[in-house]
């Protein structure tokens, strides 16, 4: 059988970031792709890099700072994860998780999951926001499940429900949060692929074919990690590219970082509208 992460492995992290902090967090954020600038709201920060941390891994791309930002946000304790680690950096799918798991043994009872991602809905433009409603796991359906190997039994049951993946009660946070501040906040459908290339034409008319609103390369392990130990889950995609899906222009890292600086402040009023309402 393969190596798969330990409890052990899990509590040393955990216990690690225990003995840097004051206060324990509620909320645990994943800043994805261009999107690590929200990082900088957190007030009284304990700042750990990655690589301090035993066990966990290191992100390795651009536009990803790779550290632990943990303080107050928007008057909740937050741990923010300023960039991600994905399955195309070689990482088992255990080990991309690996954060989730550490979040749930430090008591944290809500993700917020953040990514860059492209927009196959014909209605989505670069810049826009899309709460996550449900997803297509295609990366999972081809055996990359984050819970494949032996079932972790502290956390959850061998076989977990997903039939609410995304909160009910979050969706309808942040949807009233939305309508408050006149954000124009769309919905949809989230499809995970393992990367790192882009799609190809087919494979986007494919994708949106399936139900697909937008494609990426993360966030759906960590979701399936989240719900199997109980976490809920609240979830935004930042439109950053258009699906080509008649091959006439290209899609580059570039652009998705670049959007970025139009999506942080529209994901900054979202969440935080959503902290303060779950701040006590
Ligand atoms: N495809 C997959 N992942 C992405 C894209 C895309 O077009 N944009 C940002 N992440």
């Amino acid at each position: 059988m393969d190596s798969f992460v330990t409890m052990v492995e899990i509590d040393r992290a955990a216990q690690f970031i225990k003995g840097k902090i004051k206060k324990l967090p509620k909320v645990g954020l994943v800043l994805g792709s261009g999107l690590g600038g929200l990082a900088d709201k957190v007030e009284d920060a304990v700042v750990i890099p990655y690589g301090e941390i035993p066990e966990w891994p290191e992100s390795t791309i651009q536009g990803h700072v790779g550290r632990l930002v943990i303080g107050n946000l928007f008057g909740v304790t937050c741990l923010v994860m300023q960039g991600r680690i994905h399955y195309y950096e070689g990482y088992t799918m255990d080990r991309v998780t690996f954060p989730i798991r550490v979040m749930q043994r430090l008591g944290i009872s809500t993700v917020i999951l953040t990514n860059a991602a492209g927009g196959l809905n014909p209605d989505f433009n670069p810049g826009d926001v899309m709460l996550i409603t449900d997803h297509i796991n295609i990366i999972g359906m081809g055996g990359m499940n984050p819970l494949r190997g032996p079932n972790l039994s502290e956390f959850g049951e061998r076989f977990p429900d997903m039939s609410q993946a995304y909160d009910r009660s979050l969706l309808t946070l942040a949807r009233n949060v939305a309508k408050d501040q006149s954000v124009d906040l769309k919905e949809g459908v989230y499809i995970c692929l393992a990367g790192p290339s882009f799609e190809t034409p087919a494979d986007l008319r494919y994708l949106r074919l399936i139900g697909g609103d937008a494609v990426g390369m993360s966030t759906v392990p960590e979701t399936i990690i989240a719900r199997h130990g109980g976490t809920r889950v609240l979830a935004f995609s930042g439109i950053s590219n258009k699906a080509n899906l008649d091959g006439s222009t290209v899609t580059t890292h570039e652009e998705v970082l670049e959007a970025g600086r139009i999506i942080v402040p529209k994901l900054t009023t979202v969440i935080r509208g959503v902290l303060e309402l779950l701040s006590d």
